[in-house]
C-alpha cells in the first residue's frame, strides 16, 4: 500500500479573499499531490481529499463510506467541524444512507423533477423580472450581493413551498444568522426556518411543503418534516445566492470585456448559450467546492491508500471539474450517486431565469467596476466563495 505524506502546506480550510479572476492555488496543489491527499482537518486529525474523478464517483457509491456524522472521528468537536446532528438525532437527506435515505429521496424526488420544476419556469422568470425591475427603479448603482442574491432564491423557495411571502424578511434574516458564529445563533436560525416551514403547512397548505408532508414515510414526526423543509430552504438559498453573484458578474463582465469570464460564447444569443453560461459559472465558481463530509465505517483501501474506520473524506468538486486534462462529460457540480443534489433542476432554472431576464429586459446593465476588480471571499473548506460586492447599474 502507498504511504501518503501529510500535505500540510496545502490550506483548503483557510479563509481567502482574492480577485474573481485569480486562480485558486489550492486546487492545483491538491491535484498535483495525487488522487487522494491527506490533510489536517479543521476539527483536528487527518482527513482525505479525493482529487480524481473516477475515484470520486467510486467514493459516492461506496457502501462503506457514509454521511452520518455519528461516524465522524470521536475527538471531533461538532461545531468546529460544522457537522449536522447525527442521523439518529435528526434524520435528514444529508445524514442518512442506504434504504432509509432512499425512502426519503423517494418522497422528495418527484417534487423536484425536471418536469415539476419546469412547470415553474414562467413563475420564476416573473419573480426575477419583478425583483430586478424593483431594484432598477432606484436608478442608481446597486450592490446586487447586498439583497438581491439572497432575496431572489428565498422568494422562489417560499413561493414553491407554499410559505406566505409576508414571511420573506424573516427567512432572509434567519438564513443570514445561520452563518453567524455566535454560539446560539445557528440553533435559533434553524428553529426560525423550521417555524416558517410549519407556516407552509397551515390551512391544508397549497405548495410543495404540504405535498412533501403527504409523501413522507409513515411515522415521520412534524418536527422531522420541519427539519427536512429547513434543509431545502437553507441548502437552496446558500448555494444559489453565491452562484447568482458569479453568474451576473460573468454575464456583465463579458459585455464590457469579451473573454473576461473565460468564455467567448457568453453573449451569443443562440440556443444553449444561457445553459452554457450557467454551466461554466458553476464549474468555475461552484457554491459547493467540496462535497459534504463522508466517513468510512470500516478500514478500507482507496487508490492504494489505507484509510482507517471513521476516516473523514471530502471530494474536491471544483478541482476535478476544472482539471486541465479533464475529458468531456457531466460535471460534479451537483455531486454524484445517491446524494446527488435534489435541488439541481430548481437551481439551474433560477440561474437561467436571471441570465435571461437580464439579457432581455436590461440590455444596458453593466458593472460599475472592471470585472477583474471584483473580489471573492470565503471561509475555505466546504463553504464556497461569494463575491464581496457586485456594483451594477441596471438601466444606464
Ligand atoms: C447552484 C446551486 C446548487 C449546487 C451547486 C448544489 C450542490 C449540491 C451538492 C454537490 C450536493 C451533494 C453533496 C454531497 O454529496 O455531499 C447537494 C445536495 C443537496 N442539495 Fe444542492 N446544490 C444547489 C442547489 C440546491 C437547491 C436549490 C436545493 C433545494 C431545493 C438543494 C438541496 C440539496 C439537498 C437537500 C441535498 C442533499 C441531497 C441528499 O443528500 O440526498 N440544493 N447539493
Amino acid at each position: 500500500m502507498t504511504a501518503v505524506p501529510d500535505r500540510d502546506h496545502i490550506a483548503p480550510f483557510t479563509p481567502t479573499t482574492r480577485s474573481i479572476t485569480a486562480p485558486d492555488p489550492v486546487r492545483t496543489a491538491l491535484r498535483q499531490a495525487g488522487p487522494i491527499v491527506q490533510v489536517t482537518a479543521p476539527a483536528g486529525g487527518p482527513a482525505w481529499i479525493v482529487t480524481e474523478e473516477a475515484l470520486a464517483r467510486e467514493v459516492c457509491a461506496h457502501p462503506q463510506i457514509v454521511k452520518d456524522p455519528a461516524m465522524a472521528p470521536l475527538y471531533w468537536d461538532r461545531m468546529t467541524a460544522g457537522l449536522e446532528q447525527t442521523a439518529a438525532e435528526q434524520p435528514s437527506l444529508t445524514t442518512l444512507d442506504g434504504p432509509e435515505h432512499a425512502r426519503l429521496r423517494r418522497a422528495h424526488a418527484p417534487l423536484f423533477s425536471a418536469r415539476r420544476i419546469g412547470e415553474q419556469s414562467p413563475r420564476i422568470h416573473a419573480i426575477a423580472r419583478q425583483l430586478l425591475t424593483g431594484i432598477a427603479a432606484h436608478g442608481a448603482v446597486v450592490d446586487l450581493m447586498a439583497d438581491f442574491t439572497i432575496r431572489y432564491p428565498l422568494t422562489v423557495l417560499l413561493d414553491l413551498l407554499g410559505i406566505p411571502l409576508d414571511r420573506l424578511d424573516e427567512a432572509i434574516d434567519a438564513c443570514r444568522r445561520m452563518l453567524d458564529d455566535e454560539p446560539d445563533a445557528q440553533q435559533e436560525a434553524i428553529a426560525a426556518i423550521a417555524g416558517l416551514a410549519a407556516a407552509g403547512l397551515q390551512d391544508g397548505g397549497r405548495g410543495l411543503a404540504a405535498e412533501l408532508r403527504d409523501r413522507m414515510p409513515a411515522g415521520t414526526t412534524p418536527q422531522e418534516l420541519h427539519y427536512h423543509l429547513f434543509g431545502l430552504i437553507f441548502a437552496g438559498q446558500l448555494t444559489t445566492d453565491a452562484s447568482i453573484g458569479f453568474l451576473i458578474a460573468r454575464l456583465l463582465g463579458e459585455r464590457d470585456d469579451p473573454g473576461a469570464g473565460g468564455n467567448e460564447n457568453v453573449l451569443a444569443s443562440g440556443p444553449g448559450s444561457v445553459d452554457e453560461l450557467v454551466r461554466e459559472t458553476l464549474r468555475r465558481n461552484p457554491p459547493a467546492p467540496f462535497t459534504l463530509w463522508r466517513f468510512t465505517t470500516t478500514e478500507i483501501e482507496l487508490a492504494g491508500v489505507r484509510l482507517p474506520a471513521r476516516a473523514p473524506v471530502l471530494i474536491d468538486i471544483q478541482g476535478i471539474d476544472t482539471a486541465p486534462a479533464r475529458s468531456p462529460g457531466p460535471d460534479l457540480t451537483f455531486g454524484a450517486g445517491a446524494h446527488f443534489c435534489i435541488g439541481a433542476q430548481l437551481a439551474l432554472l433560477e440561474l437561467r431565469a436571471v441570465a435571461t431576464v437580464l439579457r432581455q429586459d436590461f440590455p444596458r446593465a453593466r458593472l460599475t467596476v472592471p470585472h477583474g476588480g471584483l473580489r471573492q471571499s470565503g471561509l475555505g473548506g466546504i463553504q464556497g466563495n461569494r463575491l464581496v460586492v457586485l456594483p451594477v447599474v441596471l438601466t444606464g
